[in-house]
């Protein structure tokens, strides 16, 4: 929910505001309501900002030209004050010397709006940002400095924020932290990034600074200070190089980031299956999951329907596994003895960071699995376990969900006391499954033109049917809704009318065939995406799996489905409306 980046440079160079619009692109996933820049150089700080997406808006307001050593950028998702280019973040002060962007919300800001308005303030916007520059003016006025200031704004802050500013006057961007994620990239050439997430510098550096919850500080071109309740922090403790080989943050030849990252699955779960299959944490996790009480898998979206398989597996021996959606974390209570297993690729969502806060209180101990090392549900982990998707810029989650899946495998195996063998043949699988399936697809999504659509499955296939009911949904917008295949009867069954598309997910079993028949009995547009031929309808596709793997092998043909009949509907599937990749508010 909101992407912000900061750039400090030393030198004032042309291309700066290249690599500022490169990184807006690659931010702009978290938000695409509107787009700002802030530049400061000699001549002051100049804003640019306006609605709509990053190409639209640099070519509009100019961005290409604006000069300076010190940038902000922000691609917003709004959640206070309409999407339009008043709302767009930087805000600035009544005097124009000082810019902020601003990812989370603020829950006092119309107690210190109506408090800076008597004072004199004079706002433009109906943010809840644009206290903060105001908040910093007054603290100057008053005599502070502007470290100073800019600490005494953050501590009258409630709410969640990762803040950058700048200021006349200065050469360095200052940043806060609490609850919205905040990492720095140590560029060369006297260049450093601070931002969201690592995606927007990947290009630039892999030399990472990570910045905690509380913590406060300020990048110059050359330098990070942290501090922490007053106290400095040493940065060289915080330092790490980032190792992803699947690193490239750029569409690399494909028509969109969704395309391309469904093509880069293979490669995700073999990275993630070789770092899981040697970490020692995967060890201990195990050994801490064979000793639970009962193990609550909390997650959201499509992390919840990677969860589901957890779940089953552990259900079907002899340990208690209970699927939680991390929102109804309330209706839940753990106890000493419990363990919480966290899994959410972004390790920033609310909803599960406040799953965890409650299931801790109750006595339980977190495990999780993420992909963003050192996120915030990590560093909140008793136990941190990665898997290794490398960036993910689609809003949808494809190849971070096959590499949930084949984390989720190998912990399962490790509980369990299994062979983990099996798991080498996961990223061949992978690759034939988009390989064979791609062109039918593509085909297929013209069939889709109904405006409902249902997924059906048994068993292993149903957070499948419901991971590929949740993707049509959220980049194509057509109605999906998925069943236990034997459920559809109890209702659902009553919208099928002739031609209601009805895609059969792994339909081999026979009871599966007997659902086929019913729903085509009643005039059902049927589909069957199986690892065996049920000879019951035209429209069939055969993807090759091994016992287990059949995820691998029908996870592909699902999401390429939802991508080919969001374009051929003139969507871009990779900005689905209303969403936003990262969901850091409740
Ligand atoms: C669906 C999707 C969302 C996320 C959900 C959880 O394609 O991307 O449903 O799965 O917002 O996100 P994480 O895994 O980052 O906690």
């Amino acid at each position: 929910m909101c992407g912000i980046i900061g750039i400090a440079s030393s030198k004032k160079d042309r291309t700066l505001t290249d690599v500022l619009v490169s990184s807006l692109a690659r931010l702009e996933y978290r938000g695409y309501d509107s787009v700002g820049v802030a530049s400061l150089d000699e001549g002051g700080i100049d804003v640019r900002k306006a609605k709509g997406k990053v190409v639209e808006v640099v070519k509009r307001k100019k961005i290409n030209e604006m000069t300076g050593y010190l940038f902000l950028g922000h691609t917003r998702w709004a959640t206070h004050g309409a999407p339009n280019d008043q709302n767009a973040h930087p805000h600035i002060d009544c005097t124009g010397k000082i810019a902020v962007v601003h990812n989370g919300t603020l829950t006092n800001y119309k107690e210190l709006r109506e408090e800076l308005e008597s004072l004199g303030h004079k706002f433009r916007s109906d943010t809840d940002t644009e206290v903060i520059p105001h908040l910093v003016e007054e603290f100057v006025k008053r005599g502070m400095d502007s470290f100073s200031a800019f600490k005494a704004a953050v501590s009258s802050l409630k709410g969640s924020y990762a803040i950058l500013m700048i200021m006349e006057g200065e050469r360095r961007i200052f940043f806060a932290r609490l609850d919205n994620p905040l990492v720095i990239g140590l560029g060369e050439d006297n260049k450093n990034f601070v931002a969201s997430e690592y995606a927007p510098f990947l290009p630039f550096t892999s030399t990472v600074v990570t910045i905690q919850d509380g913590e406060v500080g300020f990048v110059t071109p050359s330098s990070v200070y942290i501090e922490k309740d007053g106290k400095v922090v040493d940065v060289n403790d915080r330092i790490h190089k980032l190792n992803f080989s699947v690193i490239s943050a750029s569409k690399g030849g494909y028509s969109h980031f969704m395309l391309k990252e469904i093509h880069e699955s293979p490669l995700a779960v073999k990275e993630t299956i070789s770092t899981m299959l040697s970490d020692e944490a995967v060890v201990e996790a195990s050994r801490i999951i064979s000793n639970a009480n009962r193990v609550f898998v909390v997650a959201a979206g499509t992390s919840y329907h990677a969860a589901l398989f957890f779940t089953r597996y552990l259900n079907l021996s002899s340990l208690t596994a209970i699927p939680v959606i991390a929102s109804e974390y309330s209706s839940y209570k753990a106890k000493s003895g419990d363990v919480v297993l966290a899994l959410s690729q972004s390790g920033e969502t609310l909803d599960v960071k406040m799953a965890i806060k409650k299931f801790r209180n109750d006595g339980a101990s977190i495990i999780s699995i993420t992909n963003v090392i050192e996120s915030t549900i990590s560093r909140e982990s008793d136990v941190k376990l990665y898997m290794r998707a490398g960036p993910e810029l689609g809003v949808a989650a494809t190849k971070t969900f096959v590499s949930q899946v084949a984390s989720l495998m190998i912990l399962k195996s490790r509980v369990l006391n299994e062979d983990t063998s099996y798991l080498a043949k996961a990223p061949q699988i992978l690759e034939d499954a988009v390989e064979e399936t791609e062109g039918k697809m593509k085909r297929w999504s013209t069939l889709i033109d109904f405006p409902s659509v249902y997924y059906l499955s048994k068993g292993i296939g149903v957070p499948l049917a419901m991971e590929g009911a949740l993707k049509i949904k959220e980049v194509a917008y057509v109605h999906a809704e998925a069943y236990p295949a034997g459920e559809s009867k109890h209702g659902p069954i009553a919208l099928v009318s002739e031609g209601f598309p009805v895609i059969f997910v792994n339909p081999g079993l026979d009871e599966l065939k007997v659902n086929m028949e019913e729903m085509k009995s009643r005039g059902a547009k049927i589909f069957s995406i199986s690892t065996v031929n049920t000879n019951l309808t035209d429209n069939e596709v055969i993807v090759k799996s091994e016992r287990d793997l059949e995820p691998f092998a029908l996870s592909p043909p699902l999401q390429l489905l939802a991508f080919y009949v969001s374009v051929n509907k003139g969507i871009d599937p990779d900005r689905p409306r209303n969403l936003a990749k990262t969901v850091t508010v409740e």
